[in-house]
């Protein structure tokens, strides 16, 4: 469509005109969406019009070319994410988010993560003696055994030992929280109140004995200091937290809950996986060891292509913008779905198969950046994307030493399309051991 107001040749996107019972289910929709409209369409969603584009250059000039064009003043983070973490990482805006990432960055570059393998090794060894104790036979939700053990490693590497004991209240809070999704919901206010109260807690304690020498993230975000020298403020202190808490493991945990449910489905990639694993000699994986685990990265980045956690990425445009040659006005809403992107298929034949050596490194060069984008990219690229790496890297090679696991379910899981893409009713398995 053209539009020559203000003198101007403008072309416009399609405008999807169906498609109105699909925005129930919101995944369904934007991939009916490129699948009847290709690389950029306007939509209008329950909140305002909008924008989704699809292809890997347009993701590219959105996120990181232009990147400083868009901001995050999204329904979803304005009313959602910022009611339960105000104004941490994942919502701020300049001048505030700089100072924040600048300060936090250190902590989760590749150099840092080293201190955090022993937190991950413990707690998965916790998650398998949890296994080994469950009857045979018996039917075991894997996604919920990794929501668990995730946040068992995110608070740990957050508080030490001082959540010992909580962390169960803290997990059941955070489900509340990101599973009703409503900010003035009462009982989600109960359970923000509940984390916050053990957070200030845990403050409170820390300065009280700032000679009990600790070395987690707590620790680091309160001995952090700005140019000025000023210490960050308690109340931003817990919002960083509470957004490491949030953003740091429902999404690995569905990461490798999705990873299991496609293991489960093709015995020969269990098989080369298995085999990989098994040069370990039954040892726990070290950081050592993972320029060795090869395949397990492949078939990690693979469950991330298939299933993304974070499958939709949004921003607001600040100025008049132009993608793929379509005006695209101020103040638009522009989405972006890792979900559908990764199934484009121009640039991922037979989408829908589940092959790891998509990710050999021949391929991944033949590819535009973008066509894979499951931590986001440009300046706002997840923080956490190395520490999920590790965290991935040491919890799938320990459970395939010790379980092969057999599918229970009956039906193909859908994905449950939250602010993190969830699997519909859990991953059921059976555990069969193997050591
Ligand atoms: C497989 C696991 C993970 C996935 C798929 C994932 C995905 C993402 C994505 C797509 C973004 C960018 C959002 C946007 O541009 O709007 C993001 C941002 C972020 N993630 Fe992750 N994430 C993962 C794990 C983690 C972990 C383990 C942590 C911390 C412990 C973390 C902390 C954050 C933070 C703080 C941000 C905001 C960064 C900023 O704007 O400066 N994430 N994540």
């Amino acid at each position: 469509m053209i539009d020559k107001t203000a003198g101007l040749e403008r072309k416009h996107p399609p405008v999807a005109t169906g498609g109105r019972e699909e925005i129930r289910n919101p995944l369904r929709f934007f991939v009916w969406l490129t699948e009847t409209y290709g690389d950029v369409v306007q939509y209008r969603s329950s909140v305002e019009p909008a924008y989704l584009v699809n292809h890997p250059d347009y993701v590219q000039h959105v996120l990181q070319t232009n990147g400083q064009n868009y901001n995050k003043n999204t329904y979803l983070n304005k009313y959602i994410v910022e009611s339960l973490t105000g104004q941490g990482l994942l919502t701020s805006e300049n001048p505030l988010w700089r100072e924040q990432r600048r300060l936090i960055q250190p902590a989760f570059h590749r150099r840092s993560l080293p201190a955090f393998a022993g937190l991950m090794t413990d707690a998965t060894c916790r998650t398998i003696d949890r296994l080994r104790a469950t009857p045979p036979g018996e039917t075991v939700d894997i996604a919920r055994e990794m929501m668990r053990l995730t946040l068992d490693i995110v608070t740990s590497a957050l508080f030490g030992y001082d959540i010992t004991g909580r962390a169960d209240e803290v997990g059941t809070a955070m489900d509340t929280m990101v599973s009703i999704g409503k900010p003035r919901h009462r009982k989600v206010k109960e359970a923000i109140d509940l984390v916050d109260g053990i957070v200030y807690e845990i403050i409170d304690e820390r300065r009280a004995h700032p000679e009990r020498q600790r070395d987690d993230l707590l620790t680091m975000l309160l001995n952090a200091r700005y140019d000025d020298g000023t210490a960050m403020p308690d109340k931003l202190v817990r919002d960083e937290v509470m957004t490491l808490l949030i953003a740091g493991h429902e999404t690995t945990a569905n990461t490798l809950g999705w990873t299991w449910y496609l293991l489960a489905q093709y015995p020969e990639v269990v098989a080369r996986l298995e085999a990989e694993v098994d040069t370990l000699r039954g040892a726990a994986p070290a950081i050592a060891d993972f320029p060795r685990l090869v395949y397990t990265d492949r078939v990690i980045q693979e469950a991330m292509r298939l299933y993304p956690s974070a499958w939709s990425i949004s921003r607001r445009a600040l100025a008049d913008d132009e993608i793929g040659g379509y005006h695209i006005p101020a103040g638009s809403i522009v989405a972006m779905s890792p979900y559908t992107t990764h199934r484009h298929p121009a640039f991922w034949p037979d989408p829908e198969r589940f092959d790891p050596d998509r990710f050999t490194p021949e391929r991944v060069a033949a590819r535009p950046r973008f066509a894979y984008f499951p931590f986001g990219g440009g300046a706002r690229q997840c923080i956490g994307n190395y520490f999920a790496q590790m965290e991935s890297l040491i919890i799938i090679p320990t459970i395939v030493q010790h379980f092969r696991l057999q599918p229970r379910w009956t039906e193909p899981i859908e994905g449950h399309a939250l602010v993190t893409l969830r699997a519909r009713g859990g991953v059921p398995v059976a555990l069969e051991k193997r050591l």
